[in-house]
């Protein structure tokens, strides 16, 4: 071991590789591979042009001020546009933080809760990214099986009671309520009402990430627990809500926002200025610029139609060519399809063979934290690949799914 490698601090040695990378990796840039693997919006969707044309006019006629260090707590002038855009007019200016993507919003709002043991409930599965953010914060992971309907909210009372039990203190559930990453599914209205019931009974926080919710292809959108929390309950302390740009506008522009009760907002752009000072400054103008000129609507109207196309050609694709007892979420949004497979296949087992036959996915079991896991289910995703090469992707998978 070398010298520097001996003095990393004991939770940088107990930092595990990324499973998820590590495959991403080995399946890039091979040649003929079809990838339905990452979670990579797609690059027709993003607004270029626009974006060009703002950053160029931000930094022209705004430079002195955006190229200056900025407020920790994000500029003032994409706050105000973000809640004109969500219509969100009882939310103050002090209950709203900009941060670097939503991955930065999970890893402040677990900073300021979090003493190293403390429980954190999560969706089984749920997205890894998130769940190493958590735990890098010292935080344990609970999972909490979900159905159809989402998250199974009765369970989640038996793991707070379990925990407390135990002498452990439960500060918050982490839920992806809409096209949930991985599964695809959506939390019906009941569970979301009933999930805030629970919440607020036992006291606990509730950090709903959203980064999908734009990206809806059909159906009609559920209120959110931040609005069901606010209007229906009158409870403006229990819900704070993430959103990304990622997956609408770009993830290169790593810029997301958290919404919550004050105390805590502050908590987080606390951390925030120790960490990263301020979100980048050009950055945030001109998605406040492209708020402010209205192109939103059109903009994301138009990557739905993109997403809607590339959902319908995959799962026609698996209705077209899965041997029978496969089964998949069709879902109404989002980029994610969930695929569970009949025993005796291992979708741990089945990437290898997957990837010698040219496709790519991420096995079901790289989403689950410890105790939960399931080896008979994979996440495709549908938003990179074009229409010909989910077709091809899905087609090569049935195949093998069939020698299996
Ligand atoms: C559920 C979920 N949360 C958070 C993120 C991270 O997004 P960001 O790029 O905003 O950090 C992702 C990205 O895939 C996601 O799927």
């Amino acid at each position: 071991m070398s010298f520097s490698e001996r003095l990393l601090s004991r939770a940088t040695r107990s930092m595990g590789v990324s499973f998820i990378r590590e495959m991403l990796k080995a399946t890039k840039g091979v040649e003929g591979m079809i990838s339905l693997a990452g979670g990579m919006p797609s690059p027709d969707s993003f607004p270029k042009d626009l974006l060009a044309g703002l950053f160029q006019e931000v930094v022209e006629r705004e430079g002195a001020d955006v190229l200056q260090y900025g407020a920790s707590e994000g500029d003032a002038v994409l706050k105000a546009q973000i809640l004109r855009h969500e219509g969100d007019t009882s939310v103050g200016p002090d209950e709203i933080l900009i941060t670097d993507g939503t991955t930065n919003a999970i890893y402040l709002f677990t900073r300021a809760l979090i003493d190293p043991g403390d429980v954190v409930v999560c969706e089984a599965p749920s997205f890894s990214g998130s769940l190493v953010a958590i735990e890098a914060c010292g935080a344990e992971l609970a999972g909490v099986e979900m159905d159809e309907e989402g998250l199974v909210v009765e369970r989640v009372r038996d793991v707070i009671r379990a925990k407390r039990a135990d002498g452990r203190i439960v500060k918050f559930l982490y839920v992806i309520p809409e096209f949930q990453n991985p599964s695809g599914r959506t939390m019906s209205l009941s569970r979301r009402r009933d999930l805030i019931r629970t919440a607020r009974e036992a006291e606990v926080l509730i950090l709903e990430d959203q980064p999908y919710r734009d990206l809806r292809y059909y159906g009609r959108r559920l209120p959110s627990l931040w609005n069901l929390a606010r209007d229906e309950f009158g409870d403006d302390r229990t819900v704070t809500i993430c959103k990304s740009f990622s997956k609408i506008l770009g993830p290169g522009l790593r810029l997301g926002f958290a919404a919550g009760p004050a105390p805590l907002i502050t908590a987080m752009a606390s951390w925030a200025q120790k960490v990263t000072v301020s979100p980048e400054g050009v950055a945030q103008r001109a998605v406040a610029r492209f708020l402010e000129r209205g192109y939103m609507a059109a903009h994301v109207e138009r990557i739905n139609g993109l997403y809607r196309a590339k959902r319908d050609a995959i799962i026609a694709a698996l209705k077209e060519s899965m041997p029978t007892g496969i089964r998949w979420t069709e879902p109404e949004g989002g980029l994610f399809i969930w695929v569970t497979c009949p025993p005796p296949i291992d979708t741990d087992i089945l990437f290898t063979e997957a990837a010698k036959a040219g496709v790519a996915f991420i096995p079901g079991s790289k989403f689950y934290t410890a105790g939960t896991m399931r080896r008979d289910e994979m996440r495709l995703n549908f938003s990179y690949a074009g229409a010909p090469d989910l077709r091809e992707g899905v087609a090569r998978l049935a195949c093998i799914l069939r020698r299996t």
